[in-house]
């Protein structure tokens, strides 16, 4: 039988939730009886995809704003009373080789990827530390331990979402507050979209799984659900691989 209320009266925030895992999340979330503080920028439909009553909480924002943390922590604390769960999962993937890399696409990439998680994070522990548990799931990737071609400035910002969240572990097991990552492979999503486009480079992640596919937001979500559950409280400073096993095989 499935369990329908594994965060029965948690109070979670989601970044990027507009769309692809962000999206499947905060949907998931809500059906396991958490409420949802969704954010998103502006314009990408975050409202009319997210329509469900007094359980949701949407803000389109965009979080690299600097009074983003601010605006988003007592939103959330505000419509829910406060908060049990933090999912960064915005982020975006502008691709381009170390020589190609202009300033402009690597300081974009570490904003969002990078410095936007860092500074909510910082801003949610206090409310986070009035609860009994905290969860700080960080949307890494499979790149947050290899590298890719021509992706130079993504891969390492999702090494930067390794390292934060480990120093999030050790700093915030103390208050009950666990911190892990997800590493997700080739899962279908808008930011996925224009690489799945070439067929040859669909394949090549296709076989390189040894599943025989790509993956679905849904099955990302199911992750972060895990490491939202209370069933997770000893695992921390982990990264969690959600890619049909593609990464062990060479
Ligand atoms: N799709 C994949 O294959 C894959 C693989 C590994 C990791 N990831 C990671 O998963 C996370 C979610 O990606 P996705 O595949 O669902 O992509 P997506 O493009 O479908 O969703 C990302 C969402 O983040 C939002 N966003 C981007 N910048 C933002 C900002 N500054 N402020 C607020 N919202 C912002 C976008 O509007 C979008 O709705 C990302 O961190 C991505 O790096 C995805």
């Amino acid at each position: 039988m499935t369990n329908i209320d594994r965060l029965d009266g948690k109070v979670a925030i989601i970044t990027g939730a507009a769309s692809g895992i962000g999206l499947a999340t905060a949907k998931l979330f809500l059906a396991q009886g958490a409420k949802v503080f969704a954010v998103d920028l502006p314009g990408h439909g975050l409202v009319e995809k997210l329509d469900s009553g007094d359980q949701v909480q949407t803000l389109e924002k965009d979080i690299t704003e600097g009074d983003a943390p601010a605006a988003i922590v007592s939103g959330a604390v505000e419509a829910f009373g406060g908060l049990d769960i933090l999912v960064n999962n915005a982020g975006i993937c502008l691709p381009g080789s170390l020589e190609e890399v202009t300033d402009d696409i690597w300081e974009r990439t570490m904003a969002v990827n990078v410095t936007a998680m860092f500074r909510l994070s910082r801003e949610a522990i206090p409310e986070m530390k009035k609860r009994p548990r905290g969860r700080i799931i960080n949307v890494g990737s499979i790149m947050s331990d290899m590298a890719g071609p021509g992706l130079c400035a993504y891969g390492t910002s999702k090494h930067a979402v390794a390292g934060l969240t480990k120093a999030m572990a050790v700093d915030l097991g103390q208050y009950q507050i666990t911190a892990n990552y997800l590493q997700p492979g080739a899962i279908i999503t808008a930011l996925s979209e224009p690489f799945m486009d070439d067929p040859e480079f669909r394949a090549y992640w296709e076989d390189k799984a040894p599943i025989g596919r790509l993956g679905d937001a849904e099955e990302v979500a199911e992750a972060a659900l895990f490491l939202a559950s209370d069933e997770a409280q000893f695992i921390s400073g982990v990264g969690l691989n959600v890619d049909g096993a593609a990464i062990v095989k060479f």
